[in-house]
């Protein structure tokens, strides 16, 4: 860890107090978390029952048609924004690692009922060709292409319509460096700044784990 990163942002006390002051996790999404700590090299990437809860809550509460998730990982945040969506909705959601794709559709048919749409591939390729717009809109991947993401994205919500985005803190780098030498801490302080500086949506951060950064089109 660098002199700037600092992580976890909270007195770990209080994070820990955060933790058990959540619904409980789920069983099926204990066991997938317990299957991405066996089958995964860097299963932290996972969100986890913190996280994954907050993503639920949100999308019961927008109830949306179409949700976009970039950066599926083992499909846990997948499922958790998935159980907000209305009979008949879809979440599509794009991971580039195409050996991940027979673990995910097994446990997709095994965790949720609802219909999630893979894409393996890169995400910039692929979000350009899904004709759709999106009451609900994650963004967890490849933090350098941030802006590029946020930027095809926002054309893509509706009026109304919440984007989220993970990591944006990047372990308490953003901000505390004023000129950062790393492409990716470079990239999501833009990033935060586009957002912030965008009048066609309101935006906060909520500093639960690594930072999320959710506006909502106006
Ligand atoms: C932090 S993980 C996602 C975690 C997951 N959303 C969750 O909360 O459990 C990021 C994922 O994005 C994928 N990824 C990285 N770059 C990508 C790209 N350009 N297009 C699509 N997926 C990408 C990685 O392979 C990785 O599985």
């Amino acid at each position: 860890m660098t002199e700037t990163e600092i992580h976890p942002f909270i007195d770990v006390r209080i994070e820990d107090y955060c933790k058990e002051n959540v619904s409980k996790e789920p069983k099926h999404l204990e066991e997938l978390d317990r299957k991405t700590h066996l089958h995964f090299v860097r299963p932290n990437m996972i969100s986890g029952n913190w996280q994954g809860t907050f993503l639920r809550l949100i999308s019961k509460m927008i109830n949306p048609k179409n949700i976009l998730e970039i950066g599926t990982f083992s499909g846990y945040s997948t499922i958790c924004l998935a159980e907000g969506l209305q009979n008949g909705g879809v979440i599509h959601t794009i991971e580039k690692e195409e050996e991940y794709e027979d673990f995910l559709l097994e446990n997709f048919a095994k965790y949720s009922n609802k219909n999630i749409k893979l894409h393996i591939g890169k995400a910039l390729d692929i979000i350009m060709n899904i004709e759709e717009e999106f009451d609900l809109i994650f963004i967890d991947a490849d933090k350098a292409s941030y802006v590029q993401y946020y930027n095809i994205c926002v054309e893509k919500l509706r009026k109304g319509g919440v984007i989220i985005a993970d990591n944006i803190l990047w372990y308490g780098k953003v901000g505390l460096n004023p000129m950062p030498q790393d492409k990716e801490t470079q990239a999501i302080n833009r990033f935060n700044q586009i957002i912030t500086e965008d009048t066609r949506v309101e935006n906060v951060i909520i500093p639960i784990r690594d930072g999320l950064m959710m506006g909502r089109k106006l």
